[in-house]
């Protein structure tokens, strides 16, 4: 079982490097199912052909599915929109811009991935491969669980709790409804729901591919979401270059085209390195329709196994020696004065740029102290020392002070 993402920039391709992708799965004898996190519906564009909210048969072996955000929010985050329309009101805001300020950003694309989540656990799939929206915005949003953890273990509980019997009265008092069960209710399953995603999408099987077009923008676009990809903890396993200008006779326009892609393309092999980078010629058409697809991938993948288990290191590793643990975390292309990093309970913050996210300690390392932490290579390494000993450290020497 393999679970790919495709990502990138607007417009480089992800959409047609998915749909070649999942046609190359399939024709390999792999059942295979792609579905789009895009409310646009441009799988069915890229297939040429109507697909429904239920996974349709394309090809050999390829399914795919347009998911109906309509019917998942109703299953999923009805309840909770229900309570902020009703605060909204109850704060005198105008019920239309009630409505528009609790559509969540990027609440359709989750609840695209929480169909991919319940897909993967059908276990009716070799492959599962997920056309991502440009950023990876999305992805980040999936960290929110463990950032909550705390709080929704230990807080959210006793809120609850303290609502429940206290609801009448805060009511009266705050002049808003209180929430009722149904939505505290809400509140925790969107809570396991987001955790489960992530799982997924982060799990031993699943890795994601950047779809860049060699252009130096988009190149620096890759780079950034690969780092905060890889701060999130998804591993990505390939660059897709596509969009390439065939090299041949032509003009000078054509021609420094060439070169200039050709240029940034050593960068991309040199810097994304040791990830593969498969390639992909600018064609004449546009590559719609199953056999252009198959094509698109046959000249993408070569005799490369793009769909083979997932192999080496992934964006987090944690080694232990005696007291000394170290923790590691890929954040390739991450500068130094960029990266922060804080111990906040029981809770280690890491902040790269404008990202930030807050890694749950699991529990044998919630009583251990940061000694130092450096960045090289791509590598976030973070010393930690057992308190145990560093608390036996600090007796000893106030009782050799006395
Ligand atoms: N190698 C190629 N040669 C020629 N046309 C291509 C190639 N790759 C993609 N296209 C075309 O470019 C357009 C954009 O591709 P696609 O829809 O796959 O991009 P996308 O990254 O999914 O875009 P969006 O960000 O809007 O989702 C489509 O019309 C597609 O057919
Ligand atoms: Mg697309």
């Amino acid at each position: 079982m393999r679970v790919l993402l495709f990502t990138g920039k607007g417009g480089v391709g992800k959409t047609t490097a998915a749909a070649g992708s999942a046609i190359r799965a399939g024709r390999s004898g792999r059942r295979t199912l792609v579905v789009s996190t895009d409310a646009a519906h441009s799988l069915a564009d890229a297939f040429d052909t109507p697909i429904g909210a239920e996974p349709t048969e394309v090809d050999t072996d390829v399914w795919v599915q347009q998911v109906d955000t309509q019917r998942r929010f109703e299953r999923s985050w009805a309840e909770l929109q229900g309570y902020l329309l009703s605060v909204l009101d109850a704060s005198g805001v105008d019920p239309i811009a009630a409505e528009e300020l609790t559509v969540l950003p990027g609440a359709e694309e989750v609840l695209a991935l929480l169909e991919v989540r319940d897909q993967v656990a059908t276990t009716e799939w070799d492959v599962v491969i997920v056309d991502c929206a440009p950023t990876a915005e999305t992805l980040r949003l999936l960290a929110l669980p463990e950032a909550l953890s705390w709080y929704m273990e230990r807080v959210f509980p006793v809120e609850r709790r303290v609502i429940k019997a206290l609801r009448p009265m805060l009511a009266r008092a705050a002049g808003v409804p209180m929430p009722h069960d149904a939505v505290f209710d809400a509140v925790e399953r969107l809570h396991r729901d987001l955790d489960d995603v992530r799982d997924v999408l982060t799990g031993p099987d699943a890795s994601v591919r950047l779809v860049l077009t060699p252009e130096s923008v988009v190149v620096a676009e890759a780079r950034r979401a690969f780092t905060t990809l890889s701060l999130y903890g998804y591993r990505v396993d390939g660059v897709i270059a596509n969009r390439i200008f065939p090299e041949g006779a032509g003009d000078l326009w054509r021609q420094q085209w060439v070169s200039a892609q050709g240029e940034v393309l050593s960068d991309v092999e040199r810097s994304f390195a040791p990830l593969p980078v498969w390639r992909s010629a600018y064609r004449a058409h546009e590559p719609v329709g199953t056999a252009e697809l198959a094509a698109f991938g046959a000249e993408l993948y070569g005799s490369d196994d793009p769909f083979a288990p997932v192999t080496g290191e992934g964006p987090m590793r944690v080694d232990r020696k005696g007291d000394d643990v170290r923790m590691s975390l890929a954040l390739p292309f991450a500068d130094r004065p960029d990266v922060d990093l804080a111990r906040h309970g029981r809770d280690l913050v890491v902040t790269v740029g404008s990202y930030r996210r807050v890694i749950a300690l699991p529990s044998a390392m919630q009583r251990c102290r940061v000694e130092g932490a450096r960045l090289h290579d791509g590598w976030l390494r973070i010393r930690f020392r057992h308190e145990r000993e560093a608390a036996a450290d600090s007796v000893g020497a106030g009782a050799e002070a006395r």
